[in-house]
């Protein structure tokens, strides 16, 4: 198996990344929309498995605090590492930007992403009830919002 690495994106990574996006987020942004989340403000991270973008992260940075704004991995390339990697090179880029906290929130059915969070460190903050609203296809649902203090 090809070996995992985790960078800053080209904007050829970025159209990849932004496939993936349309596959594991249940309404997509627009890729424009996705584009200027990549910029500052905002930054971005992709994992790579050999020359293929198997996942990808966008970060919001203010002051000293960051927020990940989306982390997903493409499904035939779960369970191999590559969303805890992923998430290290998150915590990488926020320290080595001064970062001071790093926050998340997640559907509180996530069962996988909230075990991939916990695992790095991260901590309950506070739940919000019914903070997804109701689809035609999913109930309400709350949203977990989770932190990491960034200072070593
Ligand atoms: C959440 C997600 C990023 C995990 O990525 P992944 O590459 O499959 O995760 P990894 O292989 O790095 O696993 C990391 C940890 O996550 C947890 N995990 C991964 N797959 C799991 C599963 N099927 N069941 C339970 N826990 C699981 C484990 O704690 C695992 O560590 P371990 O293997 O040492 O036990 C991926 O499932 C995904 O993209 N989901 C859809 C998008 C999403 O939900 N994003 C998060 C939005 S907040």
């Amino acid at each position: 198996m090809s070996e995992l690495m985790v960078c800053k994106p080209d904007p050829q990574a970025l159209q990849a990344a932004y496939q993936i996006h349309q596959q594991v987020v249940p309404q997509p942004w627009r890729f424009d929309t996705f584009i200027d989340c990549t910029t500052a403000p905002y930054s971005a991270r992709v994992v790579l498995q050999g020359h293929r973008v198997i996942g990808y992260a966008l970060l919001l940075m203010v002051v000293d605090e960051a927020t990940l704004m989306d982390l997903g991995i493409v499904e035939d390339a779960r369970g191999i590492g590559a969303g805890q990697q992923l998430l290290q090179g998150v915590i990488a880029h926020c320290k080595a930007s001064h970062m001071a906290s790093l926050w998340l929130e997640v559907r509180s059915s996530n069962r996988v992403a909230r075990q991939l969070y916990s695992k790095a460190g991260f901590i309950i903050q506070e739940v919000r009830k019914g903070y997804y609203p109701a689809t035609a296809h999913t109930p309400t649902e709350d949203a977990v919002i989770m932190t990491m203090s960034l200072n070593a």
